[in-house]
């Protein structure tokens, strides 16, 4: 796409992101763009909540959650009965760590580049006995395979990963990850926030035993919302010791002395979920519905293709995987005071992120190669 004339076609859905108005919005991977179809949806809930109060509750926002559950089990190829709702990525591995037994398996194995909140579940259990090993990365990219291999054992409870480093934008083979937890008897978790909405991914081809993704990014439905998947096969076998009501099959008998949890995924649930960031996320997905998600994925993968190749020509110096097909749309550029060039890109008139040593670019369908120039051009004057 490097030099192309024209607007891509999906750029047409700018007209349904305001942020775009007046300004380049190029950190989708800090916050999706809020659509206009995400603002109906929650204004159509708070007409309900001001005309009809709880009476709402047990028709039309109880519907809105079966299908949000169903529509992110549908995104990642899983059933609607491996999937648990959540407010943060926090909360669901919090439960979801709560469920595993560390008695004969103490360890969990994460890496350097994951988003830390998942290492935190751990770090916080060490009291307990859970001992956490962090694998670092040779090249601030990636974690190589057998770095993985060297460090499951006997003694593994889990490998907790990221499907793609919020770090890098590297993708991981979290297929070969899972085989290696397997192998060794441990499970595999996957925080595939970052890649959900943006790259393709099957969960059950994967083998992977849980993972997370949610609205914030790439599945454009904002903050307060997230899923859990967890694997058919070990739904029934798991019992969260962190839970709350929704995770029990006989929620509306609200006797204190039992708890039967749901057999379906809903049994990792918790508490009463947040219906506006609800109804945001099905404002974002009727957005992705719409163009459909193999053309987004085809977007994101031509433009950042195309910020790459810039970028370089530029003499930016893009920090990306060396093997194109492990990139994703998120883009470091290394810069000596990253504050600083966000700072000049906003003046710009441009939304960009940072990270220690890196300027954050992310393009996602929205965005265009012209878009692409622009921050080139201030970030090499
Ligand atoms: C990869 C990744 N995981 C998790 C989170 C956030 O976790 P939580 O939902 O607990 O705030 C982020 C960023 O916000 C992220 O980039």
């Amino acid at each position: 796409m490097t030099g192309a004339t024209g607007t891509p076609p999906l750029a047409r859905y700018r007209a349904e992101f305001p942020v775009f108005d007046g300004q380049i919005y190029l950190n989708t991977c800090s916050l999706g763009a809020l659509s206009r179809r995400s603002r109906a949806r929650v204004e159509a809930f708070l007409d309900e909540w001001d005309r009809r109060g709880a009476a709402a509750w047990y028709d039309v926002w109880w519907a809105a959650l079966e299908n949000l559950r169903q529509r992110y089990a549908g995104i990642i190829g899983a059933g609607v009965g491996e999937i648990a709702l959540h407010a943060s990525v926090s909360t669901a591995t919090g439960v979801m760590a709560s469920a595993l037994d560390y008695q004969r398996r103490p360890r969990v194995v994460t890496t350097s580049l994951d988003f830390p909140t998942v290492a935190y579940q751990w770090l916080a259990k060490r009291p307990l006995g859970v001992e956490v090993t962090v694998l670092e990365s040779p090249d601030g990219i990636s974690v190589p395979l057998e770095a993985f291999a060297d460090a499951i054992d006997e003694r593994t409870a889990l490998v907790a990963t990221s499907h793609v480093f919020f770090t890098s934008g590297s993708i991981l083979d979290i297929a070969a990850v899972a085989e290696l937890a397997h192998a060794k008897g441990a499970l595999c978790y996957v925080d595939a926030y970052q890649s959900v909405g943006q790259v393709p991914l099957d969960v059950r081809a994967t083998g992977v035993d849980f993972l997370t993704a949610g609205g914030l990014k790439w599945l454009l439905g904002g903050p307060g919302i997230v899923f859990l998947y967890v694997r058919e096969a070990l739904v029934s076998r798991l019992r969260p010791t962190v839970t709350g009501w929704f995770a029990n099959e006989q929620q509306f008998r609200f006797d204190p002395r039992a708890l039967e949890l749901h057999r379906d995924a809903r049994r990792f649930e918790q508490g009463t979920p947040a219906l506006a960031a609800v109804h945001a996320q099905l404002g974002g997905l009727d957005v992705l519905d719409e163009i459909g998600l193999d053309a987004v994925f085809a977007a994101v993968r031509e433009l950042a293709d195309d910020l790459v190749a810039r970028a370089a020509e530029a003499g930016l110096r893009p920090k990306v995987a060396v093997q194109p097909a492990r990139r994703s749309a998120i883009i470091m550029i290394p810069a000596a005071d990253p504050q600083a060039e966000v700072r000049r890109l906003a003046e710009a008139g441009i939304v960009a992120d940072a990270r220690p040593g890196h300027v954050r670019l992310s393009p996602f369908f929205y965005n265009t190669p012209d878009d692409h120039q622009r921050a080139i051009d201030v970030l090499t004057t």
